[in-house]
């Protein structure tokens, strides 16, 4: 019966793709086309056929450390404060990509600064529009909105607000706050992390993924970090590795502690076990995140650009072979979600490509 229905759904969406705007082939504002011609280049180009890889995650990673170079107390404090999504990641990169944070982005920042340079668009524009488009390739994702018109000219981003997976999680949440972000914000975008994969934390496991879908926006990241850490994923431990709970998989300290913290706890949890939550406050999350230090009034909505992403049909899952006692619950007001238990023995979690 469940089969049935969302094969029926399937086939409605089919059927809605083949007339011509929702899809996005062509645009509500006439302002907006130019756009139309980028997402195809870059849709065949860098995301490699519109698929969900390292080329998204990448381009994800990137639309936050450009954004987060944005400081209300520098600011008060009478020095500059970063531009916030302004594109310096890309047009000084020879600064910002020597910030310890920022390692394993220039195989990101290139293809998008040359993008950007051949379609006439700005840096800043360009690094907003490739996260949306790239989420809208993974199953599950929420559709981004698009805001173009961001200024081409920035100054460099000051040093030391991009928060890093060794951070305490009072460190990062006090980032974040002074970015603009409550603790349950901070939280619903961390559902990035569910399309992720490390290189520069442990070398030798490159690409190990942060769950077990990393090709599918899906809620496994916050159940998976939560289970017990039982294993290493590689030969050694890495920077700010804590033990995993699956073999494959990366598990970082920060993403470890905002998971148990009492202040983000709750928010984690509720995210386990609820798609449409997740996708929707992540939405919400970026919308903020992706305009940050920008007037709103001054850009264009080119949201129609953004490809409808495929649902994904898998409900929540404890991994096979674990159980609820493996999970370490850490909201006290709420016992866990009672999730169903997936099938024989969860396999080894394959590496991403990278
Ligand atoms: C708030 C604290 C955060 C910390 C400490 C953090 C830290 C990290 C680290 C250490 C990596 C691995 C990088 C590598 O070795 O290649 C990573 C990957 C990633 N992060 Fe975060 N992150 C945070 C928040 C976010 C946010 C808010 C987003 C987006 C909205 C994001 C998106 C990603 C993505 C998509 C990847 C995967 C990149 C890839 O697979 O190449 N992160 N993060
Ligand atoms: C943006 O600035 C760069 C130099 O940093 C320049 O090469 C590029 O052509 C500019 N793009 C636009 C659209 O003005």
């Amino acid at each position: 019966m469940r089969l049935l229905s969302s094969f029926v759904l399937v086939a409605m969406l089919g059927l809605v793709a083949s007339t011509p705007a929702p899809q996005g082939e062509s645009t509500g504002n006439p302002a907006c086309s130019i756009w139309l011609d980028v997402r195809d280049d870059m849709q065949s180009g860098l995301f490699n056929g519109a698929k969900c890889e390292n080329g998204v995650h990448k381009a994800l990673r990137l639309a936050f450390h450009d954004s987060i170079g944005f400081s209300q107390s520098l600011t008060a404090s009478g020095q500059f404060g970063g531009g916030g999504s302004d594109g310096s990641i890309i047009e000084h990169s020879a600064i910002e990509l020597t910030f310890g944070p920022n390692g394993h982005l220039e195989g990101i920042v290139e293809p998008l600064r040359a993008l950007a340079i051949k379609h006439g668009v700005s840096f800043a524009d360009i690094i907003q529009f490739a996260a949306a488009v790239g989420v809208a390739n993974c199953r599950g994702a929420p559709r981004l909105e698009f805001m173009a018109g961001r200024s081409n000219s920035s100054q460099v981003s000051p040093p030391r607000l991009v928060p890093g997976p060794g951070n305490s999680v009072d460190q990062i949440l006090s980032r974040m706050a002074d970015a603009g972000f409550s603790a349950d914000e901070t939280v619903d975008l961390l559902a990035s992390h569910s399309i992720a994969a490390q290189e520069g934390l442990n070398s030798a496991v490159a690409g190990s993924p942060f769950d077990s879908t990393p090709d599918v926006f899906d809620t496994q990241f916050y159940v998976e970090t939560l289970l017990k850490g039982i294993l290493n994923t590689g030969p050694t431990t890495g920077f700010a590795e804590k033990l995993s709970p699956l073999p494959g998989e990366f598990r970082m300290q920060s993403d470890f502690a905002i998971a148990r913290d009492p202040r983000t706890a709750c928010r984690w949890q509720a995210l386990t076990n609820d798609p449409v939550l997740m996708s929707q406050a992540f939405r919400a999350a970026m919308v903020r995140l992706s305009t940050l230090g920008n007037d709103r009034s001054t850009l264009q909505d080119c949201s129609d650009v953004i490809p409808i992403p495929n649902s994904n049909p898998s409900p929540p899952t404890l991994p096979g072979g674990k159980t609820e006692a493996d999970i370490e619950a850490s909201c006290p007001d709420t016992p866990f979600p009672v999730l169903p238990i997936a099938p024989g023995v969860a396999p080894p979690i394959p590496p991403v490509a990278v």
